[in-house]
């Protein structure tokens, strides 16, 4: 038992963790639905979406909601709601997935980037009023992980220099800031459905407010082609320049059966997050991230830590989700780089950026992995084996030192690695 698997022992753990991607009944219910229909998608106003557009909503205590095709173009459509484009400045973390700043290069607008906080790895607010200039018009917090901003004191510096505040909701399905739901917590908030999110259609996206005349100016119109608003919306008049940005109903039936048990699987996470934090406490070389004081829930999109390899024998990041992976964890790095130090900046110089060096971020990009919200949906003896895989790393680290592997191997999520392995 003490050998560890990549070396030819036993795995800790060898039956499988809970489906994800899961369908159950009422997916294929809802979805016959749509199919024994005449509307699958094309319109984007059919039954299943405007139901969707008003449980999430209400889900997130929020009045409105306009599901569309993905969690970036969701951003890009409020950024153009706004008016945001090139020549503006819309500030965002440097440690979050790519998307946010697709979102503000695809309206042309210069994305300004700025640290996170060590305690969550969300923006850090100190440097967002640091990077402010007469030229802001946004600023895009990411609740990362799902773990909720501290996002009061950024909406008070935003209100201040008159700017809009967009929530990057995409991996925080659920989280509680003091009291209030993600999603209801600034101007309008962001949220993916991508399928390796808590709450998932396989790709899709919602935009969600309190602000009726934004959520029917993406939700008609600019989302899709730019049609009129209500009475208007129908034929081939185009009063402005939109995106088919198009849901669609086979979508929203899936996403409606899931949202039906996000509230029962957050908790779940929370449950066992909660254990995992406290059995993962001694161990040396492994830091977790403690919930802050204002957050009342964490979504465990991601179930972060901190590996110091100079506390885990001088092992490598790689070496240990290695040794991981092989004892049935499945674990990955986080983003591999601060994102103004993505290859994309030296080919695309024509997109505009602005940074300062970001070293909380960096040092996060070079440490911290995560283990895959699924697994906090098992039952709660294989959340304690998860933590004995790690002790059993622990203890036999100095082994590691022979393996030979690529940071590469681990990063990013399991369903691209997947997908990329059935069609080699
Ligand atoms: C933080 C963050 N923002 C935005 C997105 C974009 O969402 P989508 O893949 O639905 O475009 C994602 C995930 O994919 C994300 O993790």
């Amino acid at each position: 038992m003490n050998k560890l698997a990549i070396f030819g022992g036993e795995s800790l753990i060898s039956v499988g963790w809970p489906r994800w991607p899961y369908a159950g009944e009422r997916e294929r219910e809802l979805v016959d639905e749509v199919l024994s229909s005449d509307i699958w998608g094309g319109t984007g106003l059919g039954p299943k979406i405007t139901e969707l557009n008003k449980k999430f909503a209400e889900y997130c205590d929020a009045k409105y909601g306009a599901a569309v095709a993905n969690g970036t173009v969701s951003m890009e459509l409020c950024l153009v709601a706004w008016g945001i484009g090139p020549g503006d400045e819309v500030i965002i973390p440097a440690a979050t997935f790519m998307a946010t700043a697709v979102a503000v290069h695809n309206v042309g607008a210069t994305v300004v980037y700025v640290d996170v906080d060590p305690k969550t790895l969300n923006i850090d607010n100190a440097k967002v009023a640091d990077a402010i200039t007469n030229r802001t018009k946004a600023i895009i917090p990411v609740h990362i992980g799902g773990h909720p901003c501290d996002i009061d004191p950024l909406i008070e510096i935003a209100g201040k220099h008159n700017i809009k505040v967009l929530e990057d909701a995409a991996q925080a399905h659920g989280a509680i800031y003091k009291g209030r739901k993600v999603g209801s917590l600034a101007d309008v908030a962001s949220f993916s459905f991508q399928q390796s999110k808590n709450l998932q259609s396989g790709e899709g996206g919602i935009v969600v407010s309190d602000n009726k005349d934004l959520i029917d100016l993406i939700h008609y119109s600019l989302g899709k082609f730019g049609r009129g608003i209500r009475e208007k919306y129908s034929g081939h008049i185009h009063y402005r320049f939109g995106w088919n940005a198009c849901y669609t109903e086979i979508q929203a039936a899936i996403a409606l059966a899931q949202l039906e048990r996000l509230e029962e699987q957050t908790e779940k996470r929370t449950v066992n997050a909660k254990k995992l934090y406290s059995l993962m406490e001694n161990i040396e070389g492994i830091e977790t991230f403690e919930w802050q004081p204002y957050c009342d829930r964490h979504a465990h999109h991601l179930f972060l830590l901190r590996f110091k390899s100079e506390n885990f024998e001088n092992v490598k990041r790689a070496q240990f989700l290695a040794a991981l992976n092989k004892e049935g964890v499945l674990a990955s790095s986080f983003y591999p780089m601060a994102l103004y130090n993505q290859p994309l900046y030296k080919s695309e110089t024509s997109l505009s950026m602005r940074k300062t060096i970001c070293p909380v971020a960096e040092q996060a990009c070079r440490e911290v992995v995560f283990i895959e919200q699924n697994l906090l949906l098992a039952d709660s003896h294989k959340i304690e084996l998860i933590a004995e895989a790690v002790k059993k790393i622990r203890k036999n680290a100095a082994q590691l030192h022979t393996i030979e592997i690529e940071e590469s191997e681990f990063i990013g999520s399991s369903v691209l690695k997947k997908a990329a392995k059935k069609n080699s």
